[in-house]
């Protein structure tokens, strides 16, 4: 049954972007639950739990091919579950279930109250195979509907999965709580680029119009330009519910800690959260480091005072491309939160 849905949703998974792993419990062969702790706790001392710990954490969503036993789910299943926890949660999970006369559903509505208590989210869509039908002399070949079905429990699933990242990414050890309930700051990666773009030209159009001029490099770059600097640059995104609220970006060069592209969306001005950010940024100082380094527009008022407020002197007064450079010692104060 999982080769035949392997070989169904395969074309449907490559137009969507996403990836396909196998994987057979019984090839997994994971022994009845045997760690001491509770998995909320997520220590592991046995191989096979780290195994399968470092699976599922890898996965964005599951689609899980059951038969019935006993009119529940059968005991590896259950098992499997069992061994872990937060590497489930908010991530959406399908089923295929086969079986007699119920096709497997009463295994899947078993499953479906099990799955809630990891914070797994059950699909709606599913696919159900009566063995009676679906299966001719040993080969597994099901209704043509039985196709349509499983891709719809793929196209589902990818978006459900889509849907719930910002569920998944605020509880994840990485990221660290933002000034807004419910964001969380995480770094920001080259598969951003378009998040980063949008933003980024929002942003600078107040510069352009405080400077009187369009020679401003974040309103030009390309999606290609933004793609390269994401991956030289260490960039922090300020997120909530999938939408970028922020970002700030630094670089180390000598003893300068180089700090830009400090940018807040429009709607959500004067919270604090540009403050937020740059003290962040500021706090990734690392020792040796002695001074942070920034620049802007030699007629951004009100960026100009934020700046001075946070304790940064203009350097240069604004050459000939209009550009003012303000440098702030790296505190002891600073070093001690980078460390911790
Ligand atoms: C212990 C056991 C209990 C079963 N209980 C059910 C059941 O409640 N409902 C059902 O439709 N089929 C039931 N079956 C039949 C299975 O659905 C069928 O044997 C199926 O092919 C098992 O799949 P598997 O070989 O992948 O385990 C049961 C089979 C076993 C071995």
């Amino acid at each position: 049954m999982g080769r035949w849905l392997v070989e169904t949703v395969g074309p449907r998974t490559a137009q969507l972007g996403a990836e396909l792993v196998p994987l057979s419990l019984s090839e997994l062969s994971l022994p009845f639950l045997d760690e001491e702790d509770h998995p909320s706790a997520g220590v592991y001392t046995q191989e096979h739990t780290k195994r399968w710990s470092a699976l599922v954490d890898a996965a964005d969503g599951f689609v899980v091919v059951t038969p019935e036993y006993n009119h529940g789910m059968p005991a590896t299943l259950k098992n499997a579950l069992d061994y872990l926890g937060r590497e489930w949660a908010w991530k959406p999970i399908g089923f295929v279930s086969y079986g007699n006369t119920s096709s497997g559903t009463r295994s899947v509505q078993h499953a479906k109250q099990v799955v809630t208590a990891l914070r797994l989210v059950p699909l709606g869509s599913t696919v159900a195979l009566r063995i009676g039908e679906a299966v001719d002399g040993g080969r597994v070949l099901p209704p043509a509907a039985a196709a349509e079905s499983a891709v719809r429990v793929l196209d589902e699933l990818v978006r459900a999965a889509n849907a719930l990242r910002p569920m998944r990414e605020i509880g994840h050890p990485d990221h660290r709580a933002g000034p807004l309930p419910g964001s969380y700051l995480r770094r920001l990666a080259p598969q951003d680029s378009a998040e980063v773009l949008a933003l980024q030209r929002c942003c600078w159009v107040d510069e352009a119009l405080a400077n009187d001029t369009l020679a401003v490099p974040a309103l030009h770059e390309s999606l290609e330009q933004v793609r390269e600097w994401l991956g030289t640059w260490t960039t922090s995104g300020l997120w909530q519910d999938g939408r970028l609220l922020g970002m700030v970006r630094t670089l180390r060069a000598d003893d300068d800690l180089h700090v830009g592209r400090l940018g807040v969306v429009p709607d959500l001005r004067g919270r604090g959260i540009g403050r937020w950010l740059l003290r962040a940024a500021e706090a990734t100082a690392e020792p040796g480091c002695v001074r942070t380094v920034l620049h802007t527009g030699a007629r951004s008022r009100r960026n100009l005072s934020f700046y001075h407020g946070e304790g940064y002197r203009s350097t240069s007064a604004g050459g000939a491309d209009g550009v003012v450079r303000l440098t702030k010692d790296v505190t002891r104060q600073e070093l001690s939160n980078a460390r911790n």
